[in-house]
This record gives structure tokens, C-alpha cells and sequence, in this order.
């Protein structure tokens, strides 16, 4: 049976229209089956809509709600994976404790660079940084803080244009999530939960092609 991912976004949904497509040209080993949301308006649902992706709608307010309602969906789908592709919003210890090792997040930065941002690019920006990047890493309690699993890093031009500098993150964010999500399902990523830390089965994915620097 192919795999499942639930996919949280709060924002334009890039992140979560390349692991839609990325599943669907079968390089991820799964299907997207629901799309979860804190945000009515959040351009991600037009891309579901798109892709035939079912969308939940959740109120975060109160967060004890949200969570709450979001771990309903979870526990129907029943993910192998739960990814946060620009998912603004901080989840308790309570909520990782029932999907712990399974939940992903993106990061528009180096971590620990501009950790518990919202704003990262453009706090880089403004403290003038040269290497620019993305971080995966586990959710665990800690707010971005949970084991790095993936970096990709550019060299960038603090004087460039953001949008550009935004496009540069954004592009390495579409290779390497697929990449990780693929390798976690494929087994050759693991999570040990025991030391808090990731194994990486297969050498040389840990050496190239998930951890890459484009100059
Ligand atoms: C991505 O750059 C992601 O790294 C960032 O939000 C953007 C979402 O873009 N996430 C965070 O800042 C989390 N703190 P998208 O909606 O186009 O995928």
C-alpha cells in the first residue's frame, strides 16, 4: 500500500505544490492525501484544489482547538508522514508527543541561524549574510531546534533584490524536502529516537545529495 503524507501550510504553498507534483511523477513513494491549513485565505488551497487535494481548514484559535482538530485529521488519514511546509504556527509538546519522528518542518535558514522566525529571509537579509539557505529538520518540543536532518546553502548578494534572494531559498527548499521525505519513506533516513538524532543508512546521501552548496 503506497504511503500517506498530510501536508500543513499556512502560506502560498510552493513547498507544497512540488511534494504534490513530486508524488505524483512517483519520485516520492506517496500521495498527498489531505492538505491542512490554519489559514482560510492561504493560496496553498487553490493548489489542492488544483491537484484534487482534500483540504481541512482549521482554526488555530485557541491552539488547544486547532491541535486538537488537527490531530482528529491525523489520526483518520494516518499519515507516515506529517510535513509543515510553511506552517506558521507553533505546535505544543503535547501534539508532537503523539507524532514524534513522524512530523518535518522546513526552515528558510541555516539552523540554529534565525531560529523561531517567522521572517527569516529577511532578517538574513538585513544582518547582510553571504550564505543563505534552507534547514529539515524533526519537530520536537523545541521551536526549530529538533535534529537537522537536510541543508542546502547558496551564496547570495545581500544588496539583490529579496524576491530574488527569496527565489534562490525557494528553489533549494523544492529539492531538498522531496528529497528527504523520499528518503525517509524509502528507509535509508531514520529517526532514533532514543538519542534524538538521525541516521542516515546510505552514505552518500548524507555527503551529497541532500547536503549541497550552490555557489
Ligand atoms: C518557506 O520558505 C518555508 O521555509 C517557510 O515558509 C515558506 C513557505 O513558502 N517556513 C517558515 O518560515 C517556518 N518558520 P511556500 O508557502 O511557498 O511553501
Amino acid at each position: 500500500m503506497k504511503h500517506k503524507i498530510v501536508v500543513f501550510a499556512s502560506g502560498s504553498g510552493s513547498n507544497f505544490e512540488n511534494i504534490v507534483l513530486k508524488s505524483k511523477e512517483n519520485y516520492i513513494p506517496a500521495e498527498v492525501s489531505c492538505l491542512v491549513t490554519d489559514k482560510a485565505g492561504a493560496g496553498a488551497i487553490k493548489r489542492a484544489i488544483r491537484y484534487g487535494v482534500k483540504v481541512v481548514v482549521v482554526n488555530w484559535k485557541p491552539r488547544y482547538l486547532g491541535e486538537k482538530n488537527a490531530l482528529c485529521v491525523l489520526e483518520k488519514e494516518n499519515p507516515s508522514l506529517v510535513v509543515f511546509a510553511g506552517f506558521m504556527k507553533v505546535v505544543s509538546p503535547e501534539f508532537v508527543s503523539h507524532w514524534r519522528g513522524k512530523i518535518l518542518n522546513i526552515h528558510p535558514a541555516l539552523l540554529p541561524a534565525f531560529e523561531g522566525t517567522t521572517n527569516a529571509i529577511e532578517l538574513s537579509v538585513e544582518k547582510r549574510v553571504r550564505i543563505a539557505g534552507c534547514t529539515v529538520h524533526f519537530v520536537d518540543e523545541s521551536v526549530d531546534g529538533g535534529p537537522i536532518i537536510a541543508q542546502a546553502a547558496t551564496l547570495i548578494d545581500p544588496d539583490e533584490e529579496i524576491e530574488k534572494i527569496e527565489q534562490k531559498i525557494h528553489s533549494l527548499e523544492h529539492k531538498i524536502y522531496p528529497a528527504v521525505i523520499k528518503g525517509i519513506l524509502e528507509g535509508k533516513i531514520i529517526f532514533d529516537q532514543q538519542n534524538n538524532r538521525v541516521i542516515f543508512k546510505d552514505n552518500k546521501m548524507q555527503l551529497s545529495s541532500i547536503f549541497s552548496i550552490e555557489i
